[in-house]
C-alpha cells in the first residue's frame, strides 16, 4: 500500500499501459482517475478496477476538457497528488511521406497534450500547498531518431525535455517530475505500429512484433505490467529526491 490515500489522474488509461499502472496504484491503495478520450472504455475499465477507480472523460487536446478533468478530480477527492501523462498516438512514414495534418495531430497529442495537462495538474497542485508528482510516459524513440518513425521520435524526445523543464521548475513547490521510457510494449498501439512496418518494410503482418521481441536482451517485449514498478515508486515517498529524470524500463533494449 506505498499510495495510500493518494488521489492519482492517469491520461490515456481505458487501456494498455496506463490501465495497468492504474490496477496497480489502486492495488497499492490510491483512488485513481481513468481519464480518456474513449469514455466508454474508460467507464469499463475504472469498473473492473472497482471502487478505488472511476472514469473521466478527458481529451488532452482540449484545454476546457483538460481543466474539467483536473476539476472533476479536485471535486471527487479534494485535491490531485499524482499525474501520470500516458495517452499518446503513434504515426510512421518515410521523411518523403510524412504529412503536415499527421505532424500537427501527433505534436498535439504527445507533446501539447503531455504540456498543458502537466500545466493544469501544477496549478492545481500548487494551489493546494501538498507538493505532488507528475510522471510522463516518453520512449526509447525519444533517445534517438529512427529511420520510419521521425515525428513519433520527436514527439517523445521533446517530452523527455519537457520533463527536464518542468522537473526543474517544479520541485521548489515539491512537485516531482520524472519520466518513464519504456522499449517495446506489447499493446493495442503497438499492433498500430506492426500494421505500419508492414506496410511500409513489405513483411507479414506480425513479422515486426516477433522480430522486436526476439531482439530485446530480456527475451520477449514489455508488457504493460513490466513498468508498473517504475510508476509506483515514482509517486512514492522513497522517490522524493528523484527531480527530472527519465528512466528506462525495457529489458535491456536502449542498451542493445
Ligand atoms: N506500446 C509501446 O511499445 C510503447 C513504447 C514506448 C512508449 N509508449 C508510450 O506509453 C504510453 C501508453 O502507450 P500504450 O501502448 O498503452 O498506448 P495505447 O494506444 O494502447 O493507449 C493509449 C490510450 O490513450 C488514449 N488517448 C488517445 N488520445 C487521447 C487524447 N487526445 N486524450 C485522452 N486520451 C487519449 C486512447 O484512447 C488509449 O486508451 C504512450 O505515451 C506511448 O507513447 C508505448
Amino acid at each position: 500500500m506505498r499510495l495510500r490515500g493518494k488521489s492519482a489522474l492517469i491520461t490515456g488509461s481505458a487501456r494498455g499501459i496506463g490501465k495497468a499502472f492504474a490496477e496497480t496504484y489502486a492495488r497499492e491503495g490510491a483512488t485513481v482517475a481513468i481519464a480518456d478520450i474513449d469514455l466508454s472504455a474508460a467507464e469499463k475499465t475504472a469498473a473492473a478496477i472497482g471502487d478505488k477507480a472511476y472514469a473521466v472523460k478527458l481529451d488532452v487536446t482540449d484545454q476546457a476538457s483538460i481543466d474539467a478533468a483536473v476539476k472533476a478530480v479536485e471535486t471527487r477527492t479534494g485535491g490531485l497528488d499524482v499525474l501520470v501523462n500516458n495517452a499518446a498516438i503513434f504515426d510512421l512514414a518515410p521523411i518523403v511521406e510524412i504529412t503536415k495534418a499527421s505532424y500537427d495531430k501527433l505534436f498535439t497529442v504527445n507533446v501539447a497534450g503531455t504540456l498543458f495537462m502537466l500545466q493544469a495538474a501544477a496549478r492545481s497542485m500548487i494551489g493546494r500547498g501538498k507538493g505532488g508528482r507528475i510522471i510522463n510516459m516518453a520512449s526509447q524513440a525519444g533517445r534517438r531518431g529512427e529511420p520510419l518513425v521521425a515525428v513519433y521520435c520527436a514527439t517523445k524526445a521533446a517530452v523527455i525535455s519537457l520533463t527536464q523543464s518542468a522537473g526543474l521548475d517544479l520541485i521548489k513547490h515539491r512537485i516531482n517530475v520524472n519520466g518513464i521510457a519504456p522499449g517495446v510494449v506489447d499493446s493495442d498501439m503497438w499492433d498500430q505500429v506492426d500494421a505500419l512496418f508492414a506496410k511500409y518494410e513489405n513483411r507479414p503482418k506480425g513479422e515486426k512484433k516477433r522480430l522486436v521481441g526476439e531482439n530485446v536482451p530480456y527475451g520477449r517485449m514489455g508488457r504493460p505490467e513490466d513498468l508498473a514498478g517504475m510508476a509506483v515508486f515514482l509517486a512514492s515517498d522513497e522517490a522524493e529526491y528523484i527531480v527530472a529524470q527519465t528512466y528506462n524500463v525495457d529489458g535491456g533494449n536502449w542498451m542493445s
